[in-house]
């Protein structure tokens, strides 16, 4: 697929992605959820091709949520293992690809093990120029905001900061991804149309896309799709349809 299939300046910088369904399109073959998992690493990994190939400059994949520590033990230990194993197999081709592999979330509840991997795999691709690919794990958004408050709140404590002085900036400074753009596009698959606790405040302005393709379907032509969709929405950031025409005849 070329790259000059859309023009750059059109394009989303970050896209965001509740990667759902698994579960049902495994059982809608009559297996087991987990077969769903597996074989979602090839949508994951098609994804990452296409988006890194159009030039998107953050990928964001919402992997395992604070919520879903609910589920089943045995899934959460398989979810656990699939994971270290993706890692493990994939860290490698993504730092070939020169592509950045951050994750987000809170990393404290996993076991050692995975935490030393995402920890070596980050430390690998730390350098790397491309698109940055940022797996959310342990994540929640309201999660994510309150560290933010709670290091705010120690800036307050210590007499570094006052009251008077904390703007959005600020909070914003300490959330995870500060250093990269908000969120323009959120795709969720699975025909749900929810947030599920995902990155509350950095989509805050994010045009919101629902496929209801299960994620282990969704391929390079469902997110040409999604992108096509994005740019033909007119953005309007609280200004109207009018203004934002003069603005364009402007440029
Ligand atoms: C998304 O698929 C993957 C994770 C949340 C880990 P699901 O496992 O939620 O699949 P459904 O929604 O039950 O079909
Ligand atoms: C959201 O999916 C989290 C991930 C995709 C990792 P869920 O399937 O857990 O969301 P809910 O619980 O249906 O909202
Ligand atoms: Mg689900």
């Amino acid at each position: 697929m070329p790259n000059s299939q859309f023009s750059s300046d059109l394009l989303p910088q970050h896209i965001a992605i509740i990667m759902d369904g698994n579960g049902r399109w495994a059982k809608k073959q009559g297996k087991p959820r987990l077969y769903g998992h597996r074989m979602a690493v090839k949508s994951v990994r098609d994804t990452i091709s296409t988006a890194s190939r159009l030039g998107i400059k953050v990928v964001t994949l919402f992997a395992f949520s604070s919520e879903n520590w609910k589920r089943p033990e045995e899934e959460v230990s398989l979810l656990m293992d699939l994971f270290i194993t993706v890692l493990t197999r994939e860290v490698k081709k993504l730092h070939k690809n020169n592509l950045k592999l951050r994750v987000i979330g809170d990393k404290t509840r996993f076991n050692k093990a995975l935490q030393q991997k995402i920890f070596d795999a980050e430390a690998l691709t730390e350098n790397n120029s491309g698109m940055v690919i940022n797996v959310a794990a342990n994540y929640g958004g309201r999660w994510d905001i309150t560290e933010a408050v709670k290091y705010v709140a120690t800036q307050v404590a210590s007499g570094e900061l006052i009251p008077e002085n904390i703007t959005e900036d600020k909070i914003s400074q300490h959330l995870s991804m500060s250093d990269l753009p908000d969120v323009d596009l959120m795709i969720r698959t699975s025909g749900e149309c929810r947030i599920s606790n995902f990155m509350l405040w950095q989509m805050a302005y994010a045009e919101l896309y629902f496929t209801e393709l299960f994620w282990p379907e969704f391929n390079e032509q469902a997110l040409l799709d999604a992108i096509t969709w994005f740019i033909n929405r007119e953005r309007r950031f609280g200004c109207t349809s009018e203004q934002l025409q003069s603005l364009m005849k402007e440029k």
